[in-house]
């Protein structure tokens, strides 16, 4: 990688402790040499998540995460490598050098298009300040009933109806076209000329939870189509994977231990207004399990509050049963009809807002309560069919306690006998998506690509073991096999770090040999190898049949192929190839491992 010295990676590692790093997110227990908890990347009941002090290494026997310290920080604050090494360097008081490196393309791309963004939002804002109160744009904040204050904090702005304010003011403070595209602040005209993607409308930043400016709504001031323009996905802005408002919100969130989930931007910006400040927005899409996932590091519990035209609906009803996958407390609260939370909170104020959210039901209770509305639910077939949509939401939860509580309430509600709905669940089909993860263990938690650890031969994962424990070993190994000789691509990357290795060294630093490594499944096969007690015995006898191994199952996959293509070249009449092929299979037989 390369891109931060070594040394100044190493010090940064140096000065703080995994061990205090970790315990500041997830509550660890003194297990032996080592600590444990419930793994804070997938769900789980009994801990399998371990840390290491003496090799400041994490791991889980879960899910296969892991890593160092800034594996940690770049998996739990969802951050990239540079990010975690500010992050810390910042806690340890350690000085980063000035960088910009022409391999890190990436990160500085990232970096340009919040820079960017945030020179943007300046320039938006100021011009809705200068406006003037008669102007369209302040008069439109007025309507809205948007004080000085909150325009402020959410950095709203406006865009005249100029087609190229912005690309000129950005491109005289110097900025690059290119730049200025990558933050999808302009699109490509005739001819390669290029114009401002907003124009005349209110600008609602979208900030990240960390306050950085991803990208940007606008809205128009009447009626016109169509009603908001949001930035296109760049670098730093993935569509469904943000939650609006959450930077202003977490506090709140983590203090009152719930979220209030709106669809839109003035309904945060309302809620937070009227002080309803653990108010967030989806931004008008469905949930995903990323926003959720997001989510939960501030709470477990979520009110939704859509608008009243909105929560009835089936579909959206079947989109909350994600939170109940991710094992969240979901809540629905309802508005008078013809409402959103920003039209409700002014019309009625704070209190009935609050009732309104005091009185949310269960997903369970509401959806029971819509479909009861629905079907006549003394018919047979009308039960059956309240039953199976009721029991594909409940096949979700995850708790087994909670599950039978709604199932014999359910059979309650509907009069029916218990046992017949036990049976009817036992029939709902499309397996909730957690049991892939929770139930078959190291199998499980597909992302952290554990899927991969299983594929990789028996001889490649020893040797690999052999070699991170010691140097000797890759010697040896570094003698007799090339990377790509190994079949495995992650253990190939471990490979060619492990190779170029200083052969001054007489231990290796597995810290900085994760840190070497780019990719997360060749470092989570690190941290497991290192956290997992494995006595190899008779080390030297393990080595060089592991080689020979590797050596074979090469030979005989390259000896394979030949005789493919011989068979080809045979059928085809082609007897120069042919002749060809036998003289290669002869040799690399002769040639021997
Ligand atoms: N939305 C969008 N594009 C649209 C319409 C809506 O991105 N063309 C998103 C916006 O994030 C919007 C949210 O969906 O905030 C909810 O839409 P809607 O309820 O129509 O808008 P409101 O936020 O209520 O805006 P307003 O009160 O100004 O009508
Ligand atoms: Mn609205």
């Amino acid at each position: 990688m390369g891109k931060i010295p070594e040394n100044i990676l190493n010090e940064i590692q140096d000065k703080c402790d995994i061990v205090e790093i970790i315990s500041s997110y997830v509550s660890l227990k003194p297990s032996g040499r080592n600590f444990k908890a419930c793994c804070p990347f997938h769900h789980e009941k009994t801990p399998s998540f371990v840390v290491s002090p003496d090799k400041q290494i994490y791991h889980c026997f879960g899910c296969n995460s892991g890593g160092n310290v800034f594996n940690f920080l770049k998996e739990y604050e969802k951050i990239d490598f540079i990010d975690a090494v500010k992050m810390l360097a910042e806690q340890t008081g350690v000085k980063l050098p000035e960088y910009r490196s022409h391999d890190d393309q990436d990160a500085s791309v990232t970096s340009t298009v919040y820079s960017v963004n945030d020179i943007a939002a300046n320039y938006y804002s100021g011009f809705l300040e200068k406006s003037g109160l008669s102007s369209e744009s302040n008069r439109y904040m007025t309507k809205r009933g948007l004080d000085g204050p909150i325009i402020k904090k959410f950095r709203i702005g406006y865009a005249d109806s100029s087609w190229r304010a912005m690309l000129d003011y950005l491109s005289a403070r110097g900025i690059k076209q290119d730049a200025i595209l990558n933050a999808g602040l302009i699109i490509k005209g005739k001819e390669n000329s290029y114009y401002d993607l907003f124009r005349n409308r209110i600008i609602f930043p979208i900030f990240d939870a960390r306050n950085r400016i991803i990208g940007f709504g606008a809205r128009v001031m009447d009626d016109s189509l169509p009603k908001y323009i949001n930035s296109p996905e760049t670098a730093v802005y993935k569509k469904g994977q943000h939650l609006y408002g959450l930077n202003f919100a977490k506090a709140d969130i983590k203090e009152k231990n719930f979220a209030i989930i709106t669809e839109g931007y003035l309904d945060v910006i309302t809620c937070h207004q009227y002080g309803v400040t653990n108010a967030i927005a989806s931004l008008g899409t469905a949930l995903t399990a990323e926003q959720i996932r997001l989510l939960k590091r501030y709470t477990h519990n979520v009110v939704i509050l859509y608008d009243a035209d909105q929560a009835g609906e089936t579909a959206s009803l079947r989109g909350l049963d994600l939170f109940l996958e991710e094992d969240m407390n979901v809540k629905i609260a309802t508005l008078e009809k013809g409402h959103d939370p920003d039209s409700f909170l002014r019309k009625f104020g704070k209190e009935n807002f609050d009732e309104a959210i005091k009185k949310s039901k269960s997903l369970f209770t509401y959806k029971l309560d819509i479909l009861k509305d629905k079907f006549n639910s003394t018919e047979p077939e009308s039960k059956a069919e309240t039953i199976k949509e009721m029991l594909s939401t409940i096949n979700r939860v995850r708790n087994a306690i909670i599950k039978a509580e709604y199932i014999k309430l359910l059979a309650q509600e509907l009069s029916v006998k218990e046992d017949a709905v036990w049976e009817e669940l036992k029939k709902v089909k499309g397996t909730p998506r957690h049991s892939l993860r929770s139930g078959a263990g190291q199998a499980g938690c597909l992302e952290h690509g554990a899927k991969k650890f299983i594929e990789i031969s028996p001889a490649e994962k020893i040797l690999a073991r052999l070699m991170i424990e010691d140097v000797n070993v890759i010697k040896i190994v570094r003698d007799e096999l090339k990377p790509s000789d190994f079949k495995n691509k992650d253990i190939r990357n471990i490979a060619e770090a492990l190779f170029s290795i200083d052969n001054e060294d007489s231990l290796i630093d597995i810290n900085k040999l994760i840190n070497s490594i780019e990719d997360k499944v060749p470092q989570n096969i690190i941290s497991f190898i290192v956290n997992e007690e494995v006595d190899i015995k008779d080390k030297e006898r393990n080595v060089s049949d592991c080689i020979i191994t590797i050596k074979k199952e090469n030979r005989n996959k390259l000896l394979k192929d030949i005789q493919n293509r011989l068979h080809v070249a045979q059928k085809s009449g082609y007897e120069e190839e042919e002749k060809r092929l036998v003289e290669e299979f002869n040799q690399l037989m002769k040639r021997g491992l």
